[in-house]
């Protein structure tokens, strides 16, 4: 079967870069950031990215590159026989579990953009209570949710250069353009010093077991790592690619947009003194009251501000959702020899089900839990903290002991390989493993 390319090496990265940076930097990250202490966590986080998290996703990138096929496949062409290709069935199995979920945030932010840009945004008085009515209802998220999910069918069914490729390119200039024009806001605010400070002081007596759990998950979550997206977008990477500065590239940006959008939220938090301890509700409940107290008497820039900062969410959400749907479209579509078309509205089908239950979870079905949590959260806590760390646990382990060293090096192409030999055969592993088992030890 003949398999699609990323046409320029730009674009191998761009579109990297656009599955990492999404809701996980600009939704999550400061969520979590705000809940568990401030800059604590953030050097917690850092720490995981650089020696954990990075080493998967270079170890994904050999695998892809070096197998050419879906995350699946990959363990069949490398290590035939051998029961790692249950890692890659985990992640075929994470890929549809965080789209559904996934799809469900990014549809709350398609509507919140239509909001903006129509000026319902403005005119509101009590931002809690329009959050919730709205997430709660039992069909207004669905459409978004539907609509959120076709445009990312779109993409996807349109194959990897003219479809992912084309659309990464276009949008993660604009967003990082966005980026820098809301943080310039922001700086600017009265009171913005305490928001920096929130994010550069470390206080330790904040950390727990639960927050370096809550940092790697985060750092797994953000660089799209530990489920094979990484190692299917490499299977279409060109051979001349190289793939060590590529990960370097496509961390640094994750990183870049991670802090910045914490420079854009927390600043703006604490100039009009609300908490920046408000959970998920934070860029849909206290962004919006800080836009409107922030610029109260200047609509014109609350308008601007806010249509802004939505956009630059969707666009997010959207270059990284369509690399979560690649995972399985790409397996589906070379497994079972369906086309392209018919394998994506499989998965769409299946993640617009699942969901559908999600967004339930948060209105008529509320009352349903499983260990404690509604299928929103369950979805979250056995991905980010469960699948994706379990997965990269297996790939470190795979690329540093088991998958040929000849073809490794060759990948790698580097005089670091030794360096990250070490990464993949012990640090990231035994690292993953303390902080896995001792944070969930402690649930
Ligand atoms: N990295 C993405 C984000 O930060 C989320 C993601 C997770 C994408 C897993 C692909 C796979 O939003």
């Amino acid at each position: 079967m003949e398999r699609g390319n990323f046409g320029s090496k730009i674009g191998a990265v761009l579109a990297s870069a656009g599955s990492a940076v999404g809701l996980g930097n600009i939704w999550r990250f400061p969520t979590e950031c705000g809940s568990n202490g401030g800059a604590a966590f953030i050097l917690i986080y850092l720490l995981c990215i650089l020696l954990l998290a990075m080493p998967v996703m270079i170890a994904e990138f050999v695998i892809g590159r070096a197998s050419r096929s879906n995350t699946v496949g990959s363990y069949r062409v490398l290590a035939p026989g051998k029961p790692w290709v249950v890692s890659g069935f985990l992640g075929v199995l994470a890929g549809f579990l965080v789209l559904s979920y996934y799809s469900v945030v990014a549809g709350w932010t398609l509507d919140y953009t239509f909001e903006s840009l129509t000026g319902g945004l403005m005119t509101s008085d009590n931002f809690g209570t329009m959050f919730n009515d709205f997430v709660s209802s039992p069909w207004r998220p669905v459409i978004f949710l539907s609509v959120f999910l076709l445009l990312t069918h779109i993409v996807v069914a349109a194959g990897i250069e003219k479809g992912i490729e084309r659309c990464s390119k276009i949008m993660m200039p604009m967003l990082l353009l966005i980026i820098f024009i809301l943080m310039g806001f922001s700086l600017n605010m009265p009171n913005a010093a305490e928001g920096i400070r929130f994010m550069l002081k470390p206080d330790f007596s904040k950390v727990t077991k639960d927050v370096v759990l809550s940092a790697m998950g985060q750092a797994f979550f953000t660089l799209s790592v530990g489920m094979g997206t990484l190692a299917t977008y490499a299977s279409y990477f060109k051979k001349e690619t190289k793939l060590i500065p590529s990960a370097l590239g496509v961390c640094t940006i994750d990183t870049i947009v991670a802090i910045s959008a914490g420079f854009i939220i927390f600043p703006a938090v604490f100039s009009v003194g609300v908490s920046a301890n408000s959970g998920p509700g934070l860029v849909f409940i206290t962004l919006p009251y800080v836009f409107q107290k922030a610029f109260g008497d200047l609509p014109v820039l609350e308008y601007i501000f806010s249509g802004l900062f939505y956009i630059l969410l969707l666009l997010a959400a959207l270059t990284s959702s369509i690399s979560m749907h690649e995972i399985s479209t790409a397996y589906i579509h070379e497994t079972f020899k369906l086309t392209r078309q018919k394998a994506a509205t499989i998965v769409t089908i299946v993640c617009l089900l699942l969901g559908i239950v999600c967004s339930l979870s948060f209105g008529i079905w509320k009352h349903i839990t499983v260990a404690g949590m509604g299928f929103f959260d369950l979805f979250d806590f056995i991905t980010a903290k469960f699948l994706m760390p379990l997965g990269g646990l297996l790939i470190c382990t795979f690329v540093g002991w088991d998958m040929n060293k000849k073809m490794v090096a060759n990948e790698l192409n580097s005089r670091f390989t030794p360096l990250l030999m070490l990464l993949f055969s012990w640090v990231a592993p035994i690292g993953i493993g303390i902080i896995f088992v001792y944070g969930l030890i402690s649930k």
